[in-house]
C-alpha cells in the first residue's frame, strides 16, 4: 500500500512543507504515541527502543538535504531523551537505535540484510538499562553522537 512516507528526498530546490509534516507525523510523533499508549503496561525493568536514525544526528550531518527525514529523527532523538529522562524513577530505560543501511523497500534494498539488522538492535536492547538510559547506538556497537 502506497499509504507510507518515512523518508523523502528533499534538497532545497524541491522542499515539500506536506511531505516534512508528515515524515514528522509518523517518525518523531509515531514513536511518541505508541510509548505513551503502552506507559501502564511498563514496570521496573523495562526498556523502550526507539528505532531512529543517524539521519537524525546533527553532529553527523556531513551533506545536508533530506529536510522532513532528518529534522523527524532529530525530533524522535529529543522525545527519547526526555522519556528517558522522565521513566528513570520508575526503573525504565530507553535507547534510540540506528539499524544502520538496511536493505528494505525504504534504501531500495540497498544494504545489510533486515535480519543482521534486527540482532545488532537486539544486542544492544539486551545491553541496555538504567546506567546508560537516553544514549543513541548504531546497531555495531557505535556510541553515535546527537
Ligand atoms: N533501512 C534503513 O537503512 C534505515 C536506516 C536508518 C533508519 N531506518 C529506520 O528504520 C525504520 C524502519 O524502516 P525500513 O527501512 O524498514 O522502512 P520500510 O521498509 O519502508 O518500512 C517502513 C514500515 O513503516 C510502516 N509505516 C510507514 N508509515 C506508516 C504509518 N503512517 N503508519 C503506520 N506504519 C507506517 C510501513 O508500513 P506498511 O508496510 O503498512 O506501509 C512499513 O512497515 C524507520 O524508522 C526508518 O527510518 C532505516
Amino acid at each position: 500500500m502506497a499509504h507510507t512516507l518515512i523518508l523523502s528526498v528533499e534538497t532545497l530546490a524541491s522542499l515539500d512543507f506536506k511531505a516534512v509534516e508528515s515524515q514528522f507525523r509518523i517518525n518523531a510523533m509515531g514513536p511518541l504515541r505508541v510509548s505513551h499508549a503502552l506507559l501502564a503496561n511498563l514496570s521496573a525493568g523495562s526498556k523502550i527502543g526507539i528505532v531512529t536514525s543517524r539521519m537524525g544526528s546533527v553532529d553527523d550531518n556531513t551533506y545536508g538535504g533530506y529536510y522532513g527525514y532528518r529534522m523527524s529523527k532529530a525530533a524522535v532523538n529529543m522525545a527519547g531523551m526526555s522519556l528517558a529522562r522522565d521513566l528513570f524513577e520508575r526503573g525504565i530505560a530507553v535507547a534510540l537505535l540506528h539499524p544502520g543501511m538496511v536493505a528494505t523497500e525504504m534504501t531500495g534494498r540497498q544494504g545489510i540484510a533486515p535480519q543482521q539488522a534486527a540482532r545488532g538492535l537486539i544486542a544492544r536492547m539486551d545491553e541496555l538499562d538504567l546506567s546508560s538510559t537516553g544514549t543513541f547506538w548504531h546497531a555495531e556497537g557505535e556510541r553515535l553522537p546527537w
